[in-house]
């Protein structure tokens, strides 16, 4: 059996049958959403079959399942990065399980660097493209014709346009705009955040697009949105750090607990 077929019984036998169609991968300091949680169900990765459990602190290290706003949803409290093991495909087994339980469409949360003075740290930036400037790619080694994935609208443009309205609503400021993924775990140098900038980035950060990639691969919907932490190095005077980055973080994610409640509530 495979890693995501057994990973799909366990969830299973924790949580039930019934199918989950909305899974949530939460980014750094932004773990806040599973506490909005009903009939909560709480899976350890370390209970689920080759799930990284990832080394990052303010990363969770499980997964929830539950009912938000009305619908079933898992939640992916902490990820993997490219840079903890040098593998651009290090969420693909977590991403398989979550489609062999029903998903149909992945919402993903980041926290990152801004490269534009509107939007700064504290406000969230609503993913409509990618750049992946780390040239690797999640789907190298898989053989199958599927890995010729189309990138137009990868992140699905009637979601985009929903959590728009919904911020709107709401009174979010919620900007859309590109975003780079760097390697990590070094911060980028200031001339590579002039570069980024140059190529047509809005924001930097060192996850999601594999998963992105993934997410398109498997067939599943994608939304994404980053909670802007810091401006990019050399853009501002403040001190890029990790610390710097969670603390930061908990600013962006009330908005972004609002916004992520209504939209799955309408998903
Ligand atoms: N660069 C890359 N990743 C990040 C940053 C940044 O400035 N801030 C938060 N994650």
């Amino acid at each position: 059996m495979s890693a995501a077929k057994a990973n799909a019984e366990i969830i299973k036998d924790h949580a039930g049958s019934e199918p989950v169609e909305v899974a949530l991968v939460l980014g750094s300091g932004l773990s806040g959403v599973g506490d909005l949680l009903d009939n909560r169900v709480e899976i350890p990765y370390e209970d689920l079959v080759d799930f990284p459990t990832g080394g990052v602190s303010g990363h969770g290290k499980s997964l929830l399942v539950g009912t938000l706003n009305g619908k079933r949803i898992a939640i992916l409290t902490g990820r993997a990065h490219y840079y903890e093991e040098g593998r651009a495909n290090i969420m693909r087994v977590p991403l398989e399980s979550m489609r062999e339980i029903g998903v149909k469409t992945l919402l993903l949360t980041n926290s990152a660097g801004s490269l534009e003075k509107d939007i700064p740290p504290g406000e969230l930036m609503m993913i409509s493209d990618h750049i992946n400037y780390n040239g690797q790619n999640p789907l190298i080694g898989e053989p199958t014709d599927n890995r010729f994935v189309n990138m137009v609208d990868a992140y699905d443009p009637q979601l985009r346009k929903q959590a728009l309205a919904i911020a709107d609503e709401l009174w979010l400021t919620v900007k859309e705009g590109i975003y780079a993924w760097y390697s990590g775990p070094s911060f980028e140098t200031p001339a590579e955040i002039r570069m980024i900038k140059g190529f047509g980035a809005n924001a930097v950060g060192m996850s999601t697009v594999p998963e992105a990639i993934l997410a398109r691969f498997l067939g599943m919907r994608v939304w994404a949105c980053s909670s802007i932490t810091n401006m990019g190095a050399g853009l501002s005077d403040e001190n890029i750090s990790h610390q710097h980055t969670k603390e930061m973080a908990l600013k962006g994610a009330k908005k972004l607990e609002q916004l992520l409640e209504r939209l799955v509530g309408e998903l």
